[in-house]
This record gives structure tokens, C-alpha cells and sequence, in this order.
């Protein structure tokens, strides 16, 4: 899987961008591809999407199913609009908004429960991995974070990376992703296996192949280079 995660980019006129990869992958796409605009987007980027190669997701939604909670979205409204999946406890919005681990995890149930696939993102600052606790702190997200239901994507995204042009080692995102197989595998049994694992923080159309060829990396998670289809395009052909 490859997603893009446009964050709080794009106008109307950014469908433009997402025509162009409609376009390009029209005849099918080489594995699932997702693009998570702003939500006032989400509708229209799913009616130019209809029967093409990519889906349409949300960045966030709420805990909730419905109720006074002002401006915020629930996950039964975006699966209405024909949304398919959800990031939930992207770093961004785990430091602007406060968002525990506990609450990604009701999230995370309430996009299960709206029959949507969750996309839960776990990393460690830098300051975390400089002291050696990069391993530590990822598991005790992902304890905190999981739903009960196998039903999931995980998207490992080391906070120092994302936006930063830096990426870890190679053989530190292999260690990570093993690291987290393990724990897929202890907590969901057989089905953990089965879990996809996606990379995020800097991914490029120049360290994409590599990346994805590291064992248990099953894919990415895509900021700024999801926002230009010929970049988005290029880590879809890496995939
Ligand atoms: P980036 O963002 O690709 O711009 O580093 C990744 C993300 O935050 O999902």
C-alpha cells in the first residue's frame, strides 16, 4: 500500500493532481493506493476517483458516532461520503492536539466499527531515539493504541523524519519493522503476519525502491511527496 497524506494542503483546484494520477493509473494500480486530502475534499476527490486505481481516505476522525462535539468529523459521516480508510494518532496530531494513546485506540475501534480500515501511526522523537528508547517507546504506542480487531494498517513514522528530508538507516527502519512484526504477531496471532506495515517520514521518489525492499515494509506513508503526481506516481512504481 501506498498512501498519500496531503495534510492541510490542497484547494479544489488540487483535484487537478489527483486527475493526473487517475490518469497514470488507469489500466490498475501495482498495489493499493490511497490519497488523504483535507476533509472538505474527501467527496469530490471520491466522485473523480469512482472506478479508478486509487482510494480516498481522511486524515483523523472522532471517537464518537455522532454528537456535540463541534468541528470535529465522525468516522460513520466519512464512510457516508465514501471514504475507505482513516489515519488515526499521526505524531501531528498526537503533539497539536494532545492525542493519547487510549484515544487513538477508541479512534481506531470507531473507524472498525464504521467498517473502514484504520491506518494507526506510531514513532519515536529524536530525543527518544538518541536514548536509546526509539524500540521501547514504539511498543508501548502500539500497546496503548491497537484495537482488538486485525483489521488494520500500522504506519511506523519516526517524528524526526517526517518533513525533514532525513531518513533513518536502512537497517534501523529493518529493525523497527521486525520489532513490530513481532508484536503484530504476538498480539493477533497467525493474522499478525498478515498486517501491513507501511514506512513514513521522507519517503522520495529516490529512497523509495530501497526502502521498500527492507523486509516488513510493506508500503509507505506519504507526505510531501504525495502532493505532485509525478512524485506520488514514481513511489507507486517503486511499490
Ligand atoms: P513526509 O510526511 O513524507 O512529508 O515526511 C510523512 C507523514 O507525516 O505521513
Amino acid at each position: 500500500m501506498v498512501a498519500g497524506n496531503w495534510k492541510m494542503n490542497g484547494l479544489p483546484s488540487s483535484a487537478a493532481e489527483l486527475r493526473k494520477m487517475i490518469e497514470a493509473l488507469e489500466g490498475g494500480a501495482p498495489c493499493d493506493v490511497l490519497i488523504c486530502p483535507p476533509f472538505p475534499l474527501i467527496a469530490p476527490f471520491v466522485r473523480d476517483g469512482a472506478d479508478s486505481g486509487i482510494e480516498i481516505g481522511a486524515q483523523d476522525c472522532h471517537r464518537a458516532e455522532s454528537g456535540a462535539h463541534t468541528g470535529d468529523v465522525s468516522a460513520a459521516l466519512l464512510a457516508a461520503i465514501g471514504a475507505r480508510a482513516v489515519i488515526v494518532g499521526h505524531s501531528e496530531r498526537r503533539a497539536d492536539h494532545g492525542e493519547s494513546d487510549s484515544l487513538v485506540r477508541a479512534k481506531a475501534e470507531a473507524v472498525l466499527a464504521a467498517k473502514l480500515l484504520p491506518i494507526i501511526c506510531v514513532g519515536e522523537t529524536e530525543a527518544q531515539r538518541d536514548a536509546g528508547e526509539a524500540e521501547a517507546t514504539v511498543l508501548a504506542q502500539l500497546d496503548g493504541s491497537l484495537p482488538d480487531d486485525a483489521q488494520i494498517v500500522v504506519a511506523y513514522e519516526p517524528v524526526w523524519a517526517i518533513g525533514t528530508g532525513r531518513v533513518p538507516q536502512m537497517a534501523d527502519i529493518a529493525a523497527m519493522h521486525g520489532a513490530i512484526r513481532r508484536a503484530m504477531v504476538a498480539r493477533y496471532g497467525e493474522a499478525g503476519q498478515g498486517i501491513r506495515l507501511l514506512y513514513g517520514g521522507s519517503v522520495k521518489p529516490g529512497n523509495a525502491k530501497e526502502i521498500f525492499a527492507i523486509e516488513d515494509v510493506d508500503g509507505g506513508l506519504i507526505g510531501g511527496a504525495s502532493l505532485k503526481a509525478d512524485d506520488f506516481l514514481a513511489i507507486v512504481a517503486a511499490a
